[in-house]
């Protein structure tokens, strides 16, 4: 065997970390919190969503959303949604007790996204936003007055969590022609 040089080690795990940590969380979070509802908006190749299927408990569901059909799995707990996030017929869903999201990271769809997808969160329901320091999708995390924290260490372009612990009404979105209606 080939003598370890440790510090590589050390680097190389960070990277690791700091690249592909949040798929850990998104099963760990799953297994700890057992939501029967999960949404995920932007499936890609599945990688977020088998994190979340492998943790998934029996009363548990798995609904996943992306205008590509680039997944190929079939699930009894899961439902793959093929549409563009924003068209999606959110009363064909359960109130949602987890939701991620992780589609297009640009500020004025992530503001559409929340306004839709937000007031189908349960109270106290968890929301995930993944790549909230890419582009201009920090303000839009600024913005948002619930209980939140910034996990960036799961991801280098950062990873946001934040509990619904109020109605969307009241929620501090920018002022702007997004603004949700009272
Ligand atoms: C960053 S990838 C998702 C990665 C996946 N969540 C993971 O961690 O393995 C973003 C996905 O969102 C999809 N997407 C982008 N904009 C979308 C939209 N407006 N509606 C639905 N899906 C969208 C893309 O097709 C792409 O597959």
């Amino acid at each position: 065997m080939e003598k370890v040089n440790l510090q590589q080690l050390v680097n190389e795990t960070k990277k690791l970390a700091s690249n592909e940590s949040y798929y850990w969380f998104l099963r760990y979070i799953v297994d700890y919190l057992r939501p029967p509802t999960i949404v995920e908006i932007g499936t890609h190749r599945g990688h977020s969503a088998m994190c979340m299927l492998s943790a998934i408990k029996t009363d548990g569901h798995l609904y996943t959303i992306d205008v590509a059909d680039d997944f190929k799995c079939e699930h009894s707990q899961l439902t793959k949604i093929i549409s563009f996030d924003l068209d999606v017929d959110l009363s064909k869903i359960p109130e949602i007790d987890l939701l991620f999201i992780d589609s297009t990271h640009k500020a004025a769809h992530v503001r559409k996204v929340l306004n839709k997808y937000i007031p189908r969160v349960k109270q106290y329901g968890i929301v995930l936003m993944d790549d909230i320091k890419l582009n201009d999708m920090y303000p839009v995390w600024m913005e948002l007055t619930y209980p939140k924290m910034e996990l960036n260490y799961l991801h280098q372009s950062g990873f946001g969590v934040f509990v619904k612990d109020k109605p969307w009404r009241s929620f501090g979105i920018a002022q702007d022609k997004d603004r949700p209606v009272k």
